[in-house]
């Protein structure tokens, strides 16, 4: 599934509960993933070890500038 992808999928909210686990699902079938979430009801103890977190709010163009650079 994850053949040929050389960049994350970015997940937005993903240190909420339901996200959380989709995150993970992600990272057991092998995706790269990285993570965007304000921490404004997530946690950042829910994301996965090894998964690249960004703490900012998806409005933020200037994150999300620097994000899609890297
Ligand atoms: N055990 C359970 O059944 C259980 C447990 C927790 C939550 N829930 C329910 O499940 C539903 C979904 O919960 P959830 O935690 O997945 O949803 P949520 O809406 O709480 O989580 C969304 C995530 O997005 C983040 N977020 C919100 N606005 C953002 C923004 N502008 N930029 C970046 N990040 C942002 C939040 O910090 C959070 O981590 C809710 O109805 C909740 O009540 C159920």
């Amino acid at each position: 599934m994850s053949e040929g992808k050389s960049f994350p999928e970015l997940v937005t909210g993903g240190a909420g509960y339901i996200v959380s686990h989709a995150v993970l699902a992600l990272v057991d079938a092998g995706w790269p993933v990285a993570v965007i979430d304000n921490l404004s009801t997530g946690f950042r103890f829910a994301v996965p070890a090894g998964v690249a977190f960004y703490a900012g709010d998806i409005a933020d163009e200037a994150l999300l500038a620097r994000i899609f650079a890297e």
